[in-house]
């Protein structure tokens, strides 16, 4: 059994995805819906968020458990690693995806949460990838609130994406790093209304990544199961009528 975690329904951009890839496997999908959206939450409440989180996932027996949070990536996965034995894939901005296909040599627009951006883990990847120079961050906090409102192509969300693009050329631009999962919600408005910004994500990465891990430590279910299922919990509870969920994964069927 996969946990796979985010503060709110972001994740289910990348749960979609692992679905996708692993069609045999059971899931477990966790939303810290208390306490969403992380923005407003200082890096040591966020940590204790996602343990409490990961290891509710863990002891409910999921072998492998994927932060399907940039957020909490950026601020926990290095403690995580340190504590705990068991697998824990992270996802994060896909900015190498922009640069190896960056062909043309334009600049990359890499939006996120402003905690993300302004990581140590974050900025150290824009060193390690020798790209800083070509990367111009934008901080979005408010699409994960439009997300969790349901909110995803109203004249509002237009508007404010408009006044945040507004202060770049965007001809200048081929990517949009969508480094959120929330973001992907968006994928297709960003798309349709701002040319010529192509939107990259790193979800189906993680989700690859994912199955090589499983595979390696023999986590794979060994037999396909006739309906895998995903359960869902809201901050530790179990969510008994999914269907607030099982719609967002509806509308990725229709947009991605
Ligand atoms: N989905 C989370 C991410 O990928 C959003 C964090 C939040 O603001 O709650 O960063």
């Amino acid at each position: 059994m996969i946990g796979v975690f985010d503060s709110g329904i972001g994740g289910l951009t990348l749960l979609f995805e692992l679905q996708k890839a692993m069609p045999n496997e059971e899931f477990m999908y966790y939303a810290d819906t208390d306490n969403v959206p992380y923005s407003y939450k200082t890096p040591n409440q966020i940590k204790t968020f996602v343990e409490d989180a990961v290891l509710f996932l863990h002891q409910q027996g999921c072998g492998l458990v994927v932060l399907a949070c940039n957020t909490a990536t950026n601020v926990a996965i290095a403690y995580l690693r340190e504590q705990y034995t068991f697998p824990i894939v992270a996802i994060q901005p896909a900015v190498k995806l922009a640069a190896d296909h960056n062909h043309d040599h334009k600049r990359i627009l890499s939006c996120a949460t402003p905690i993300t951006l302004s990581s140590v883990r974050y900025q150290q990847l824009l060193d390690k990838l020798g790209v800083r120079t070509m990367v111009d961050n934008l901080p979005l906090p408010k699409l994960v609130e439009f997300a969790e409102n349901e909110n995803f192509d109203s004249a509002e969300v237009l508007a404010y994406l408009k006044t945040e693009f507004s202060h770049f050329a965007l001809e200048n631009y081929q990517f949009i790093v969508l480094g959120c999962t929330h973001f992907t919600f968006f994928e297709a408005l960003i798309e349709t209304n701002f040319p010529p910004l192509k939107t990259l994500d790193g979800n189906a990465g993680t989700a690859k990544r994912v199955a090589y891990i499983l595979e390696e430590e023999h986590l794979a279910a060994p037999t396909a199961t006739a309906n895998p299922s995903v359960t869902f919990y809201e901050s530790g509870r179990l969510v008994q009528n999914p269907a607030r969920f099982l719609r967002f994964l509806e509308r990725l069927k229709v947009d991605i």
